[in-house]
């Protein structure tokens, strides 16, 4: 991927339709009746805002939200819905707040487009600092076990097809960075676009052991929002750490 353009400028044309195509507009009632639960009264910081998909319907039940994320063309698509949230540009790698939160969220699979394990744990790291005592973090991540990208040097697989749509993702997997280099090819009509991307994909326990690295202990974990069970069949998983005593 070209160093200039980021995930965010990339995306951030289709973004609305994509997420849309891909179920995650409809998932946003479940995702923001899961967060909501950890705000009581308190404010909330989204890393990773995006055009606002989850942080503009927290907002509208009474959260008071902020968001950070790197790409102008997201903000724009952000400011453009509403004027309730602060939303800053900068890198969620590497961030700092005067402010304190009861609760500090990444949702999709954002935190992997940190695709070092370095900026990982140095975004972990800028949450557990931005986090009031007791406030909690929440992580969404894929499960790499059941990512058919993962344990293959090259895959091409069918994101989704429908009489409008043709979605690919050509991906080649290097293990040792635990990293997927890829691009999604979207066929809509007689059009084309590349969509590449690159995400470093994380075990929950090497998760987990980078998170108590950064004083995060975790407080729970789940399958998907409606807090089902994260079990060996699971294809997602929800973990909230808590920030305990400095
Ligand atoms: C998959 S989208 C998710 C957007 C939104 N959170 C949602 O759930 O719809 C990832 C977002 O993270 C932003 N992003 C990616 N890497 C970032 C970084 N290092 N610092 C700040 N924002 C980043 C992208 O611009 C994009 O808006």
């Amino acid at each position: 991927m070209s160093d200039e353009l980021t995930y965010g400028e990339i995306y951030a044309p289709i973004y609305e339709k994509y997420t849309t195509l891909q179920g995650k507009v409809a998932e946003v009632d479940d995702t923001v009746a899961f967060l909501e639960r950890y705000c009581s009264g308190g404010s909330a910081l989204e890393l990773g805002i995006g055009d606002g998909r989850v942080a503009v319907p927290l907002s509208e039940r009474g959260v008071k939200v902020d968001g950070i994320d790197n790409s102008r063309s997201m903000l724009e698509l952000l400011a453009k819905r509403t004027d309730l949230i602060k939303a800053w540009q900068g890198d969620i790698s590497h961030f700092r707040s005067e402010q304190r939160y009861r609760l500090v969220y990444c949702v999709y699979f954002t935190f992997t487009l940190l695709f070092t394990r370095e900026a990982q744990i140095a975004c972990l790291r800028s949450a557990a600092e931005a986090l009031e005592h007791e406030g909690v973090l929440v992580i969404e991540l894929g499960v790499p076990g059941s990512d058919p990208r993962v344990g293959r040097q090259q895959t091409t697989t069918a994101r989704l097809v429908d009489h409008e749509n043709t979605i690919l993702n050509v991906a080649v997997h290097d293990p040792l960075n635990q990293n997927l280099v890829s691009t999604l090819l979207w066929f809509s009509g007689t059009s084309v676009r590349r969509l590449p991307q690159r995400v470093r994909y994380v075990y929950h326990q090497e998760l987990d052991s980078m998170a108590e690295c950064v004083g995060l202990e975790l407080a729970e974990r789940w399958g998907d929002w409606a807090r089902g069970a994260f079990t060996e069949r699971s294809e997602r998983h929800i973990l909230v750490y808590r920030r305990g005593s400095p």
